[in-house]
């Protein structure tokens, strides 16, 4: 059974704007066996059922895991306001990520809360040594976290970065080589659509990472279904998001 349930204990957490902070927890098992897009599931204090998040960073030396949260509602302020120290239930890590494999060029895009597994992603690959360009896309400038200065940076009203979403800053990059290059994209439904359609377009291979509602997360409970395109009489089936998922290729998911 690859489901593990961990006691981990928060080490860090710093805000990274009014309504997002970053937190750090202690547990190496997590840290050394985590891959980009993989999520984990923390207990949300008193609040019922866990809550997924993407995780963010890895520090395998010294066991450290991060995840960014934004707070939407109960769950997420319960655990805004958790203090370093406390002891916290945690399963992960979980669901399938990014297979970066075969490909020369990399483009990985995030918007919102998607730019915390994009981050991981960036780490990996960079530690890899592999041909990496990220184009991250947030509201305004407020809401800019977690952006390097070699990043393509959008928001919607222009008020730092290039005017206008995803699009508009992955449109900037020269693809010479469609077949060996990948975007991988995590963000609000609408934009992962968008960024499917701009790479089909382009005869590009995309990932997404869907963020479905879950309450297990770990494949028991079937509340967290992506309908997938399938050779059946209906056309598509249903999948487990947190199991056969979060990553799909575009190309599978019914929109
Ligand atoms: C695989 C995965 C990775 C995620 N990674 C991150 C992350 O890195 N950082 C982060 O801040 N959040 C992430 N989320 C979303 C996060 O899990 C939700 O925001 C959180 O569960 C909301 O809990 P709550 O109790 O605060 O809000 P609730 O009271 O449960 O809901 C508040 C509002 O948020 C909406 N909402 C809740 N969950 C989701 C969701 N999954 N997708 C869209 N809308 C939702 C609800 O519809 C409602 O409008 C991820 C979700 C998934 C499935
Ligand atoms: S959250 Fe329970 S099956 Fe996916």
């Amino acid at each position: 059974m690859d489901r593990k349930e961990y006691k981990i204990k928060l080490i860090s957490k710093e805000f990274l704007n009014s309504d997002t902070c970053y937190l750090g927890f202690l547990c190496p098992d997590i840290a050394s066996k985590a891959y980009p897009g993989q999520f984990v599931n923390i207990s949300a204090g008193t609040v019922f059922l866990k809550r997924p998040f993407g995780i963010a960073s890895v520090d395998k030396e010294n066991g450290i895991f991060y995840i960014g949260v934004k707070v939407v509602g109960k769950g997420t302020s319960e655990i805004s306001s958790f203090e370093p120290g406390l002891m916290v239930d945690c399963l992960g890590p979980l669901g399938k990520g990014f297979d970066f494999e075969g490909y020369d060029t990399i483009i990985l895009t995030g918007g919102g809360t998607g730019v915390f597994p994009i981050n991981f992603a960036y780490e990996t690959l960079i530690s890899q040594g592999k041909n990496v360009i990220v184009c991250e896309g947030f509201r305004n400038a407020s809401q800019v976290i977690l952006n390097k200065p070699s990043y393509i940076l959008t928001t919607d009203c222009g008020d730092c970065g290039i005017k206008g979403t995803v699009i508009a800053g992955i449109d900037t990059i020269d693809i010479s080589e469609p077949s060996k290059t990948l975007i991988c994209c995590v963000g609000p439904i609408p934009m992962m659509k968008a960024v499917a359609s701009w790479a089909s377009d382009k005869n590009m291979s995309c990932l997404v990472s869907m963020e479905q509602r879950m309450a297990c997360g770990a494949g028991i409970c079937l509340c967290c279904t992506v309908k997938v395109k399938d050779d059946g009489p209906d056309g598509f089936k249903n999948v487990r998001c947190c199991k056969e998922g979060p990553v799909f290729d575009s190309r599978e998911v019914v929109w």
